[in-house]
């Protein structure tokens, strides 16, 4: 059975693939320093799957932590999600995310390195693209400038594991996340609310539960169907299999490349107000809302181009934007 290290196992995304590996049939390794987590959706893993995954509590940045676990553990991959991900949050601490994102990931490409494990996949983001100038955006558009800290770290990362591709053994997959949403069909593990959201669908979630009390809608003078931003939406668990699909490329020695990149979304972008209607109508409950300022830093649109992931990896995302939201009402409901 291959054994895979997913670090950040823990976490919103993470978990949702610790479960699709399961599932899979692959043995899972997590490391989390349950920084922005809780422990118990190891159990909540476990119960989904009904097997305890192995469980590390380490911080990344303590680099003789990750170079034991090396030492002790022998896998066959690495799915890269640890890393800080608010983006504002970026903007106030940029060395809190340059050490956190960029610092720890090349301790986990060091002692990959030293200890001959070559498949790794990571998580990048559309953030990379910034406005792109043509949409559906494919994996050649231009990369541009990152708006943020939070995208500078994703934009070095992709660097930073080119490079090391190019001068050892290592093979790498970076997954270029659109938007990710959306909660396991059990609601026993989704997003966890801790803080004011920062994001459009646990703010949508938690005004429809009463808990804000209303969603404010960031500009509708964009050049879109209805004015507010538009954005790909990409169900949790299409995404979680998303890298299923590429861990499976990798260990099957299918890479056409050392380094290969694959935008993950829908292909279909939605506009804020279009995400609203169509929560109303999945889940019977009102959004107040109320037309604010654009928020500084975001694009127009974005969406992608799903052909060479179709092609390429055999994936597809196969879950609609109704039941991605119907299922984040349902975790909201569980929590
Ligand atoms: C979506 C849309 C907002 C909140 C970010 C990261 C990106 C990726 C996904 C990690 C935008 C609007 C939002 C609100 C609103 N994260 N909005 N009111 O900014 O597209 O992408 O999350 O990989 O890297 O940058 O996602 O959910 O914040 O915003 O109107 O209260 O919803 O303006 O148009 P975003 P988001």
């Amino acid at each position: 059975m291959k054994k895979i290290l997913v670090t950040g196992g823990l976490g919103y995304i993470g978990s949702h693939t610790v479960v699709e590996l399961q599932n899979e049939g692959y043995e899972v390794v997590i490391i989390d320093n349950l920084s922005n987590t809780t422990i118990d959706v190891l159990d909540k893993i476990t119960s989904i799957t009904g097997i305890k995954p192995a469980f590390e509590e380490i911080d990344l940045k303590n680099k003789e932590a990750v170079k034991h676990f090396f030492k002790y553990y022998d896998v066959d991959g690495v799915i890269h999600f640890a890393a800080s991900k608010a983006v504002g949050e970026s903007v106030h601490e940029p060395l809190k995310y340059y050490e956190n994102n960029i610092t720890t990931l090349t301790y986990v490409l060091q002692e990959m390195v030293d200890n001959s494990v070559s498949n790794f996949i990571f998580s990048s983001s559309c953030t990379v693209y910034g406005q792109a100038d043509e949409l559906p955006i494919t994996e050649s558009a231009p990369t541009k400038p990152a708006e943020s800290p939070y995208g500078a770290t994703k934009k070095m990362g992709e660097i930073i594991i080119e490079d090391t591709s190019k001068a050892t053994d290592l093979k790498a997959i970076a997954l270029r996340y659109f938007n990710p949403i959306g909660a396991h069909e059990t609601a026993k593990i989704g997003e966890l609310p801790i803080g004011v959201p920062q994001n459009l669908i646990p703010y949508v979630v938690q005004t429809a539960a009463g808990i804000r009390e209303c969603l404010s809608i960031f500009g509708d003078d964009y050049d879109t169907v209805d004015g507010t931003a538009v954005r790909d939406y990409i169900h949790v668990v299409d995404l979680a299999k998303a890298h299923i699909a590429a861990l499976n490329r990798l260990l099957n020695g299918e890479n056409k490349a050392n380094c290969e990149y694959f935008n993950i979304g829908t292909g279909t972008g939605s506009s804020v107000l279009e995400v609203v209607n169509t929560f109303e109508k999945a889940t019977g409950k009102k959004v107040n809302y109320k037309i604010v300022d654009r928020r500084e830093g975001d694009i127009t649109a974005a969406y992608a181009n799903t052909d060479l992931a179709n092609n390429e990896l055999g994936w597809k995302a196969k879950l609609n934007l109704e039941t991605a939201l119907a299922s984040a009402w349902k975790w909201q409901e569980n929590q």
